[in-house]
């Protein structure tokens, strides 16, 4: 049963990627998810310099998934080689996360990422809770166009582009590939926020998190179907996928593969190679030999 498939000239051994932000912060947690059988592996998002993020709590759980708001917290570009090299020695490709408050970030980051050997850029225009960052960026297209445009201009590597669901997707999407991206990661987070019953104030130091896991996979799969259906460039799915029909789900939809974050949460680092094993099942009863036959069956 063949599990391999490509986006944009890069090649995977199966279709799961870790997701940024969950267990990317070290080359040494990276290597261990490759070992753990993930196809590609996605940097905590990187920026120009240090970032301490939000005051805790930063995690915490709902009835139907994760609402975060860690605040790009991150160690900086320059203090980020060694584990980006370390990463490397897991022979899969590694995705080098980077988020910016302008152009001129998004370009100098990308750059370093490049150097220190990255096999393709994400640019993270989507994050939910991260002032000046995220969201504001990502939901103005000629913004996104013209950062989009600059560094595809500056490295070779390809470049995805991870969008949120907090825009007109459909209109950034055709700008996105317009500025001649390689590939559209959809979703980031939702924006989402708990409340305290007894303390009557919001549970996040920062109020309002990213709302991840089960709970937002039929946006998801929306999203990706919506995308799939109006450009050409791949599209990887994010956003809930939790076992082996989740990931089926999304590839129906359009997508060339999926990324994982919450499901490391709930099911454990290995869960890539039980997801793995879920689609095979799945090939098996299906009658399918490969699974890139089924990348957008449901676009009809
Ligand atoms: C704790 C946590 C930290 C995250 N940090 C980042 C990040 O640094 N950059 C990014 O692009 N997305 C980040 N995300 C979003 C995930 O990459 C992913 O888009 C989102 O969680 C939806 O996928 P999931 O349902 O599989 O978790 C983070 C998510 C979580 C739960």
């Amino acid at each position: 049963m063949k599990l391999s498939t490509e986006i944009s000239g890069l090649k995977l051994r199966n279709p799961t990627i870790l997701a940024s932000g969950i267990l990317g912060e070290t080359g040494g947690t990276l290597l261990n998810v490759a070992r753990n059988g993930a196809g590609a592996v996605t940097t905590k998002s990187i920026g120009i310099k240090p970032k301490k993020g939000n005051k805790n709590p930063t995690v915490l759980e709902t009835e139907y998934g994760l609402i975060n708001a860690v605040g790009l917290a991150n160690p900086g570009i320059d203090n980020y080689e060694n584990e980006i090299k370390t990463a490397l020695k897991s022979k899969i490709p590694v995705i080098g996360s980077v988020f910016g408050k302008n152009k001129k970030e998004f370009v100098l980051v990308s750059k370093k990422m490049e150097n220190f050997g990255v096999n393709a850029i994400e640019l993270n225009m989507s994050c939910p809770h991260a002032r000046g960052y995220g969201v504001e960026i990502g939901e103005d297209k000629k913004i996104v166009y013209d950062i989009v445009k600059n560094v595809k201009k500056t490295v070779d590597v390809p470049v995805f582009v991870k969008i949120s669901v907090h825009t007109n997707i459909l209109s950034l999407a055709k700008n996105i590939e317009f500025a001649k991206a390689d590939a559209i990661v959809a979703i980031n987070s939702l924006r989402g926020m708990k409340i305290d019953l007894d303390l009557k104030i919001p549970v996040l130091s920062n109020k309002i998190g990213g709302y991840s896991g089960p709970g937002i996979k039929p946006v998801g799969v929306r999203t990706v179907y919506e995308i799939a259906s109006n450009v050409k460039i791949p599209v990887i799915g994010c956003g809930g996928v939790m076992n082996g029909k989740d990931a089926v789900e999304y590839m129906m939809a359009g997508a060339s593969a999926v990324q994982i974050g919450s499901g490391v949460y709930y099911r454990g680092v290995d869960v890539f190679k039980k997801i793995c094993d879920e689609i095979k099942l799945w090939m098996k009863k299906n009658g399918y030999k490969r699974i890139d036959e089924i990348i957008g069956v449901a676009l009809k």
